[in-house]
């Protein structure tokens, strides 16, 4: 079992029910829906409403939400390009978690940066068997997203009361090939 982490002296322990058997017994597949999109693109929305309709379909769905994570899990992280980083690396690593529990992993976080959701593919792609990753854009312009502006950032933003908002003063990579 590959690893690069700062522990020593760890040996993975597997379990006794492979992946293929849990998810024989819970007549489920698990997979990851990926939202990215700029803050109010829509994407907790569209996360939400998916999550209602699954469940109603009796299939485990489960959301982790940017703005609800950095409340808990990812409370030590701001939004330097090194802690979104970060708080997308954990991200990747739980969704792959959940996934490989066979839930429906719906993730909704800005994820401004394309190298970020990569990894997050790979690590889908190397779990055993590779658990299914889908991107999906939340194409809303930053003109949209500013009109709309729940929160009120974007206007923020503009009376230099925030920095580095992402699509203001702090970059947004969109997905070249989403699905
Ligand atoms: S990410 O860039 O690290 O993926 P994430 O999705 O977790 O961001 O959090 C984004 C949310 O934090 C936004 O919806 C917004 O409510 C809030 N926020 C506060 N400051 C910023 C900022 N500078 N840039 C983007 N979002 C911000």
């Amino acid at each position: 079992f590959p690893s690069d982490s700062m522990a020593t002296n760890i040996t993975f322990h597997p379990g006794t029910v492979t992946y293929e058997e849990r998810s024989q017994l819970l007549n489920q597949q698990g997979v990851t829906i990926w939202l990215t999109g700029l803050s109010a693109s829509g994407k907790s929305t569209i996360a939400t409403a998916l999550e209602q309709h699954l469940l109603h379909l009796k299939k485990s769905a489960y959301r982790l939400d940017g703005d609800n994570i950095r409340f808990g899990l990812n409370k030590d992280l701001g939004f330097s390009p090194k802690d979104r980083e970060e708080n997308i690396r954990r991200i990747s690593e739980v969704s792959l978690l959940f996934a490989s529990s066979t839930s429906i992993t719906i993730t909704s976080f800005i994820s401004p940066y394309k190298a970020d959701r990569d990894f997050a593919r790979e690590l889908h792609a190397k779990h055993n068997p590779p658990l299914p990753f889908v991107e999906v854009f939340v194409d809303a312009s930053i003109e949209e997203c500013e009109k709309r502006d729940p929160k009120g950032l974007y206007a923020r933003a503009r009376a230099g009361e925030l920095t580095g908002l992402t699509g203001v003063d702090a970059p947004y990579e969109p997905p070249e090939d989403p699905e």
